[in-house]
Formats: C-alpha cells, sequence, structure tokens
C-alpha cells in the first residue's frame, strides 16, 4: 500500500494505482477523456495533468502510478492553466453544436469547459467541416465534435477484439476510420456510444428522442438474457426511450449488449392490458378488481391447475405463485426462449447468455420445472394460470382441451383474447420493484421508473390478492414483505434483505449457486 496526499486529502491506496484513481478515492475528480477504468491507458488527451511536488513538469494522472508521499495538487493555478490549454486547443475545431448534439447534458467536453475552460475564444478562424458517417450497426459518427481520445478504437480491439476502427490521417486531419468492408455490427458495439465523452458517436436509435435534462432514470437489471446486467432505465414523460449500462464490476463491468438495449422496447409497448376483463356473455369485459379476482380463482378451484410462469417474473412474484400452486395442488412450469451465447472477449464471465430471460435460476431455486412445451405438462381437462408468459406456440387443440383458461399479464396474446375466463393485468419489470437471481446466483432488485398503465398492478400484489382468495394466509403490503418471507422459507436465500443487496447484489448461498449454475 502507497500513502500520499491529493488536494489535501491523505489517501492509502494500492501500490501501482494511477494518480487519477487515487483521486477518486479521495473524493476528488480529476477531468479526463481518453482514460476510461474498463480500458487500456492510452494517455493521449492531457486533459488530466495535475501538479505534483517536486516532480519537474506537470503530470499525466491516469498515466502515473503513485508513489508513497507525493504530494499532488489537481487544483493549482499551474495544473489548472495547463487544462485551460488543453480545452482551448480542443475547442479550436469542436462545434460549439450543443443545442443539437444528442449528448448535450452529459457531454464531458461541455462539462470541464464550463468548470475550468475560457469564457471566450481567440480563434476567429472557420471550424473543419466533414460529414457525418453511418459506421453501421447503430452507431453514427459525427467527425467534427470527435476529439480523438481513441476510447472507440481501444474499445473494439481491446474488448471486443474486434478491431475495425482506427485513428486515420495525423495531425488536425486525423479522424477516426473504419476498416475497409466493415461495420460496426459487433454485438457489443454500441458500448463505444457510452464510451465516447462527446457527442461523435451517437445512437441512430436515440437520435433526437430526448435531451438529457428530459429523462427520468431508474436503476434496473436487464431482462435480455440470464447474465443480469445491471442497467439504468430512461423515460421521457413516462415513455421508456433508452436502457444503459450501470457499472457493476461482478456481473457487466460498464458494458451491455444490443440485445439488451433495444428490450426497452418491450417495457414501451402501448397494446398493454390496463384493466381487469373476465369473460361475460363470451365476451371478456372490463370489471373490478374484486370480481376479476373472484372470476380467476373460480374458474381455478376444484380442477388439476397448471402454473406456466414466465422467467422475467420477479423473485417475489415467482415466490407467491410457488404458493398459489402449492394451494391450488397445481404444478409450476415456466419455459426459457433460447439463443446463441455471444461473450464480450474481454471482459471474463460476461455474454449474451443462451437463456434469454432474467430469472431462468430464481424460477428453478422457487421451485418451478422447465418445460419445452406447454403441452407436455397440460392433461385433458387441466386448468391453466398463466402468469406473464405469451403463451407462443400453445397449439389450439391444447387450448381446446382445457377446462378454463387464466390470464395474468402485461399484454394479451390472441388465445387469451379468445378463451380466458380472466384477464389480470400486472406492470412490466419497469413498472415495478423485485429482484432476479442470474445465472451465477446474484441477486439483484430492479427500481420502478414509470407508473403503471391504467389501473394495472405490480405482480406481486395481484398473486397476493389470488393467494389470500384461494385461502391461503398472505399480507404483504410492500415487495420487501415478500422479500423476506422468501428468506425466511427458502433456505438458498438466507441472510439476503433488500437493505444488503443494495444496487449491486449479492450471490444466494455458495451450495445454492453451484445448483443454479449447474442447472444452466
Ligand atoms: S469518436 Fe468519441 S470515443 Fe472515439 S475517439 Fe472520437 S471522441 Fe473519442
Ligand atoms: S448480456 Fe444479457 S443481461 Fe446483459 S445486456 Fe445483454 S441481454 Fe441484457
Ligand atoms: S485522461 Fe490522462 S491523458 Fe487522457
Amino acid at each position: 500500500m502507497v500513502s500520499l496526499t491529493i488536494e489535501g486529502r491523505p489517501v492509502t491506496v494500492p501500490d501501482g494505482m494511477s494518480i487519477l484513481e487515487a483521486a477518486k478515492t479521495a473524493g476528488v475528480l480529476v477531468p479526463h477523456y481518453c482514460y476510461h477504468p474498463g480500458l487500456p491507458v492510452a494517455g493521449v488527451c492531457r486533459m488530466c495533468l495535475v501538479e505534483v511536488e517536486k516532480m519537474p513538469k506537470l503530470a499525466p494522472a491516469c498515466a502515473t502510478s503513485v508513489m508513497e508521499g507525493q504530494v499532488v495538487h489537481v487544483h493549482s493555478p499551474k495544473a489548472l492553466e495547463a487544462r485551460k490549454g488543453v480545452l482551448e486547443f480542443l475547442l479550436i475545431n469542436h462545434p460549439l453544436d450543443c443545442p443539437i448534439c444528442d449528448q448535450a447534458g452529459e457531454c464531458e467536453l461541455q462539462d470541464y469547459t464550463f468548470a475550468e475552460g475560457r469564457a471566450d475564444s481567440r480563434y476567429r478562424e472557420p471550424k473543419r467541416f466533414n460529414p457525418v458517417e453511418d459506421f453501421g450497426g447503430d452507431v453514427l459518427y459525427v467527425q467534427n465534435r470527435c476529439i480523438l481520445c481513441t476510447r472507440c478504437v481501444r474499445f473494439m480491439s481491446d474488448v471486443a477484439d474486434e478491431p475495425v476502427l482506427n485513428v486515420s490521417e495525423r495531425g488536425d486531419r486525423a479522424f477516426i476510420g473504419k476498416a475497409e468492408g466493415h461495420d460496426l455490427t459487433n454485438p457489443w458495439a454500441g458500448n463505444v456510444i457510452d464510451l465516447c465523452p462527446v457527442g461523435a458517436l451517437l445512437s441512430k436509435d436515440f437520435l433526437n428522442k430526448a435531451r438529457a435534462w428530459e429523462l427520468d432514470r431508474a436503476p434496473t437489471v436487464c431482462t435480455g438474457c440470464s447474465q443480469g446486467c445491471n442497467a439504468v432505465v430512461e423515460t421521457r414523460d413516462n415513455v421508456p426511450v433508452r436502457l444503459k449500462p450501470r457499472p457493476n464490476d461482478a456481473v457487466n463491468q460498464y458494458y451491455m449488449c444490443e440485445v439488451g438495449r433495444q428490450s426497452y422496447r418491450e417495457f414501451a409497448r402501448r397494446d398493454r392490458a390496463d384493466q381487469p376483463l373476465v369473460r361475460i356473455n363470451g365476451t371478456l369485459t372490463e370489471v373490478d378488481w374484486e370480481d376479476a379476482v373472484t372470476a380467476a380463482v373460480g374458474a381455478l378451484s376444484g380442477k388439476r391447475v397448471v402454473v406456466l410462469a414466465s422467467p422475467n417474473l420477479s423473485n417475489e412474484a415467482l415466490f407467491l405463485l410457488e404458493r398459489l400452486v402449492a394451494q391450488l395442488n397445481g404444478q409450476g412450469v415456466f419455459r426459457v426462449a433460447r439463443g446463441e451465447t455471444v461473450p464480450l472477449p474481454g471482459v471474463a464471465d460476461l455474454a449474451l447468455r443462451e437463456e434469454r430471460a432474467a430469472n431462468a435460476a430464481g424460477a428453478r431455486l422457487l421451485g418451478f420445472a422447465e418445460v419445452t412445451t406447454v403441452g407436455s405438462a397440460l392433461r385433458h381437462d387441466d386448468a391453466l394460470l398463466v402468469v406473464g408468459d405469451a403463451l407462443d406456440g400453445v397449439t389450439p387443440s391444447e387450448l381446446a382441451a382445457l377446462s378454463s383458461l387464466v390470464f395474468v399479464g402485461t399484454t394479451i396474446p390472441t388465445a387469451v383474447a379468445e378463451r380466458a375466463v380472466a384477464v389480470l393485468p400486472i406492470t412490466n419489470t419497469v413498472e415495478e420493484e423485485g429482484t432476479f437471481t442470474n445465472l451465477r446466483g446474484r441477486v439483484q432488485r430492479f427500481l420502478q421508473g414509470r407508473t403503471a398503465p391504467g389501473v394495472a398492478r405490480p405482480s406481486w400484489f395481484v398473486l397476493t390478492d389470488l393467494l389470500a382468495a384461494t385461502g391461503g394466509a398472505a399480507e404483504f403490503h410492500l415487495p420487501a414483505d415478500v422479500f423476506a418471507a422468501m428468506v425466511s422459507t427458502h433456505q438458498a436465500f438466507a441472510g439476503l434483505d433488500y437493505e444488503s443487496l443494495g444496487m449491486h447484489g449479492l450471490p444466494v448461498l455458495a451450495s445454492e449457486t453451484a445448483t443454479a449454475g449447474a442447472a444452466i
């Protein structure tokens, strides 16, 4: 360990750490562009210059290791003057596009210029102009705004292991070039948009959709696969418009894949079930919640019940559903959509996983059995309770053999519209609070990011009502209460609570993790 002083604050950090990282531990931000903790150090932008006592020249904080007894001044007049010069240099050609640039409000050039830059420009010459280039995939390159920090180049070569980007030309003609015949179609390429500190790399999908300050943000967990990448859901006027990665060293570092990014669309669907419905004289008719719950329980009672649960339901919902299965003397099953596994080579244990659902591990831990087809679980005259599943691939003859169908979900599949006795509308992941268990057995929380449509209710809330209506003792007022009940009855989750999970999650008991992992 090494002890030093940064801006008058004593810190002790591991040997070999950079001054920039050490300053973070002291709560001091050293401005930087080319440095990113997930990328190899390049030391090209010079924005991180700091004054170190007894060193003859200013030092780049990202590329200088800490030394015992060092005294570092981040905001000394000499360091500030140097960084002011760097900013003036960057702004020689950078267009002041802020009013139309998608990055406005979250641009590091804007932020540092505001904090440390000159109030005026000494340049009267016209700025360089280059056309916008389509980099393929979801990425646009606005060369005029590029400050050549090379983060995008290093991500593609060192992390994605597909070196399609490079610095072409030199001096004031330099720009980010794309290898001949290649596009940014790598399944992880969208991360260059987040990594770009300015508005030079933009998402076509998000282009002109919102300004940063119009967005509301909530921490969530991606439901695209069983990896459980930590993410932030951003909404504008209550409509989800973007998912961005939320750093978590134990799961996804700073990244997320394209499948995950695009999954926000599912949360923004407009064809939502938003009123409880009961079939009256052959037609699904709006009723109040009490009547819908009564009709649902009536349709399930006295029959052999198969409960088809979505592996994207929260642990809390699955726990209550497991109790409902027991109460109804039923059988709990789930299906998982599968796809290709696509690793991100530069990050150990990060991949778009084969299982395209967030909580298959949770479903297994909570007693649900995986089936490949719904038909394999069904017998003639069964009642089917569907919770969250889209019912794809269920044949008309399988449906015709059912004695009743009850649906608890977010959007109504055709088969449900034609056959269901009752429909209970629930919220989707970004409209409720809960936890998922990822493929390594890590339990992670997600928070509510927008309000529910109509009178749709959180899944745990609806399942609590169903449980109570079937005679099961259940009184829960918050998802945390459900979680606590689950922890007290399931050894695998022992010792966990919302507070200790925080927003980065914790693994379930080691032995159970191994079991859950093996099953996957
Ligand atoms: S495009 Fe962005 S990330 Fe890439 S070098 Fe330019 S400023 Fe840096
Ligand atoms: S790897 Fe899986 S969890 Fe992560 S962003 Fe992609 S789909 Fe989402
Ligand atoms: S952040 Fe240190 S030189 Fe760029």
